[in-house]
């Protein structure tokens, strides 16, 4: 890919919160970093019933902060925000002393201890983040799914999905493997790949001509990875847009050309898990006309995160839309931040 004349410099990182401040309280547990994000911020985190969601809170508060310090060069304490358009739902933004609207962009996601932060400093960027887990609520997922079939499941959300993404999800398989690492393609099913049940024997036949027997449970949770490409997708473009839960528009905006990437490895005991494959060709349309000055691109991390990222302008992108950096907490940010 040949590098645009002038590349907006877009920042990517990320704050793993699952090992930081352990407990129950965060208060008593994230006492410092606290007094770093402002009394408003403070009390949304305090306010949080379960202490993983006020640790992503904590994360997403200093992150914001500490991207919005650095590029517009102000102190860290004196870093405000507004939202663009709406003031209840619009997209959150960063304000200048004077009140006006910073000429920046970012935007966060949080998701089971990840949060992701993307931004630019430049005006003409547009940018959205979602982070997607596919083991969120499984169990009541396949509760469902083995009530409804899998169809009647991708059903429920036909207010937000159009009829050919629904097909999609539906009929549609990426190659995924068996528990021998065998990779079965849409070819090797056959008319096995309309399978939408759980629980079923099913089969596929290798370029050897040998049939492989296993069950649909494989297909399914493909079918579903696929489904949280399609959620992270539509969630990064709403959220590059701004206008959110108030947009019409959602089941006219289409993704075509949708594959879930390869996942990565999950963390262990000495090692932090690892990013898997990147998948950029993805094409984003509404109400039938391609989005051409919009880039998409969705990466595994560890075996169950994906992360999207929607960007514009099309043609001053880098090469990589989730070329995510982990921030140390005490070196990246602690370090940087005064307290209030
Ligand atoms: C806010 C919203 C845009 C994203 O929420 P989410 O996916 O649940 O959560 P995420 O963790 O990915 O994003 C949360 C962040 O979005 C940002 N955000 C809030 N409102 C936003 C908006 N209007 N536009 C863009 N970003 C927004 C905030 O920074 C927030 O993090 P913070 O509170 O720590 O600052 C969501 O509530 C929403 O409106 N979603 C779209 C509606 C919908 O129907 N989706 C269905 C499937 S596509």
């Amino acid at each position: 890919m040949t590098r645009p004349e002038r590349e907006l410099e877009i920042t990517y990182w990320l704050l793993d919160t699952r090992s930081l401040w352990p407990g129950q309280k965060i208060a008593a547990q994230a006492a410092a970093e606290l007094q770093l994000i402002s009394p408003e911020e403070r009390q949304a985190c305090t306010r949080k019933y379960h202490i993983a969601d006020a640790r992503m809170s904590l994360a997403s508060a200093l992150l914001k902060r500490l991207f919005v310090s650095k590029t517009l060069g102000i102190p860290w304490t004196q870093v405000r925000y507004g939202r663009k358009r709406d003031p209840t739902h619009g997209k959150p933004c960063a304000l200048l002393p004077d009140g006006s609207q910073a000429p920046i962009e970012f935007n966060v996601s949080h998701q089971n201890g990840l949060v992701a932060l993307v931004g630019s400093s430049s005006p003409e960027a547009e940018l959205g983040v979602d982070i997607v887990h596919t083991n969120e609520r499984l169990q009541s997922t396949y509760k469902l799914i083995d009530r409804e079939g899998l169809d009647g499941w991708v059903d429920i959300y036909e207010d937000i999905f159009s009829d050919e993404e629904c097909w999609d999800m539906k009929y549609n398989v990426d190659p995924f493997p068996l528990l021998d690492g065998t990779v079965v393609t849409a070819e090797m099913l056959g008319r096995h790949d309309r399978v939408c049940r759980r629980g079923q024997p099913i089969f596929a036949t290798l370029p050897s001509g040998e049939k492989r027997s296993f069950s649909s449970d494989l297909l399914i949770d493909a079918k579903l990875r696929k489904f949280y490409v399609y959620w992270c997708f539509k969630e990064a473009y709403i959220k590059l847009d701004g206008e959110a839960l108030l947009a019409k528009w959602i089941k006219e905006l289409e993704f075509k050309n949708v594959r879930a990437p390869r996942p990565g490895t999950p963390a262990r005991c000495a090692t932090y898990g690892s990013w898997g494959e990147r998948v950029s060709d993805s094409e984003a349309w509404l109400k039938r006309r391609r989005l051409t000055d919009v880039r998409l691109e969705i990466q595994s991390f560890e075996e169950d995160f994906m992360i999207g990222v929607a960007a514009k302008p099309a043609d001053r992108l880098p090469e990589y839309l989730t070329d995510f950096k982990s921030l140390h907490l005490e070196h990246d940010i602690v370090e940087f931040a005064t307290p209030f």
